[in-house]
């Protein structure tokens, strides 16, 4: 060989050595491309999750928070600008600000307790499938189940919120009546004696002789008055629970009949239908006189509630703790911020005369006395709802 060969050789091998380290290279920055997209993508994702979960902590409006949530959604996926999503909750639906419905689609459920409430879908312009069999990542289905994980927390802490509110609200309102049947109680008892007094002394002297004829008229007038005093004397002590129970085994469907036969003729003249629905035979212990006036003083607000007619629904059934006796009526309903003052002495709504606002605090007093509960609900323009739960004989 001559040394001009050999010189080319080497030059040679150091050329393809050169080549060899060059592809290396160039693999190590293909490589370190991908780690770096990769870790974009990740960044990416995490920023979109923590997004998110930054919205359902700031807000309480499920409808804004959502609203924003599908906003973010798409910045999340590799593609934003191929991407769009959507969220289905409860009927209601939120887009984001591009979209468009494709076939490339991946979905996940929102869930409360188990039980599906909506969905969260991710699309891709159909293009991308071309380019690739799954354009989705196993990191964007992480992903979408993250974000419906949040969704399906926040809706449940909602929704837990509202029924503590609801709970709290319950609970004040029974301390507030407790408070009030205590005060109604004692002035009820401190009056009911000299009331007493009264109405003796004004019946004995309307027993005597020579009485002139204008004294006489006074004194029936007093004691008018007094019975009339007396009368909610007596209401006010049957909401405080001052009353004696006479209880003893009663058959619920066949009170409530004997309790609305002297009101039936009423409700034909008035144009109102009565309805029963009647569970079989429920046996509960309870003072029959009293829940007949439960049912009266329900039965006589829901006639007073229908002016034009409609219908009034008796109905009884049972769970494992209680009987349940609910009185429904087709009338002008309860607007919403005169429910939680219903039970209470002296609420009323009807004119002078018609109404003192005893009846149903009288109800509750007795319903309570009987360890049992009683609960309103009513949409106005609709009807009201009374619904009675007591303790079934073998509790
Ligand atoms: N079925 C009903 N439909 C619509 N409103 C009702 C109904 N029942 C009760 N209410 C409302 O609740 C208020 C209180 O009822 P409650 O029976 O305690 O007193 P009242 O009927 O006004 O008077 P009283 O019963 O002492 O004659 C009523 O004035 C009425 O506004
Ligand atoms: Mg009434």
């Amino acid at each position: 060989m001559k040394p001009i060969d050999i010189e080319v050789e080497k030059q040679q091998q150091l050329i393809k050595k050169l080549q060899k380290q060059n592809l290396k290279l160039q693999r190590f920055y293909d490589e370190y491309k991908r780690v770096c997209r990769n870790e974009e993508e990740r960044i990416k994702e995490l920023n979109c999750l923590y997004q998110v979960a930054q919205c359902v902590v700031m807000e309480t409006n499920v409808d804004v928070a959502l609203d924003r949530i599908v906003r973010i959604i798409p910045q999340g996926w590799q593609y934003p600008k191929d991407s769009c999503a959507r969220i289905c909750f409860m009927e209601k639906k939120f887009l984001s600000p591009v979209f468009f419905e494709s076939s490339v689609c991946q979905k996940e459920n929102i869930s409360i307790d188990r039980q599906i409430v909506g969905a969260i879908e991710v699309f891709y312009h159909p293009r991308l499938a071309l380019e690739s069999k799954n354009p989705f990542l196993i990191e964007e289905r992480n992903l979408l189940k993250g974000i419906a994980n949040i969704i399906s927390f926040y809706m449940k802490k909602l929704r837990d919120d509202e029924k503590r509110k609801v709970i709290q609200q319950q609970l004040l309102h029974a301390d507030r009546l407790a408070t009030i049947g205590q005060l109604a109680a004692g002035v009820a008892h401190e009056l009911n004696e000299p009331l007493g007094n009264i109405l003796g002394l004004a019946q004995l002297s309307l027993k005597l002789s020579n009485m002139p004829e204008q004294a006489q008229k006074d004194l029936s007038k007093i004691e008018d008055c007094v019975i009339y005093s007396r009368g909610i004397i007596k209401k006010l002590m049957e909401f405080s629970r001052e009353s004696p129970l006479c209880k003893e085994p009663i058959n619920l469907n066949e009170v409530i009949d004997n309790s609305i036969t002297f009101l039936e003729a009423r409700c034909i003249k008035e144009g109102i239908s009565i309805v029963k629905k009647y569970a079989e035979t429920i046996t509960v212990t309870a003072d029959p006189n009293q829940i007949k006036q439960v049912i009266t003083n329900l039965t006589i607000n829901a006639i007073q509630a229908m002016k034009n007619g409609g219908n009034l629904i008796f109905s009884t059934k049972k769970n494992s703790k209680n009987a349940i006796l609910c009185v429904e009526d087709t009338g002008i309903g309860i607007p919403g911020e005169n429910i939680s003052r219903t039970f209470m002495p002296f609420f009323t709504t009807k004119d002078v005369g018609e109404g003192t606002g005893l009846g149903l605090s009288v109800v509750y007093g007795i319903i309570k006395n009987h360890n049992g509960d009683i609960k309103v609900s009513s949409e106005p323009g609709k009807g009201t709802i009374f619904e009675i739960y007591l303790p079934l004989e073998e509790n």
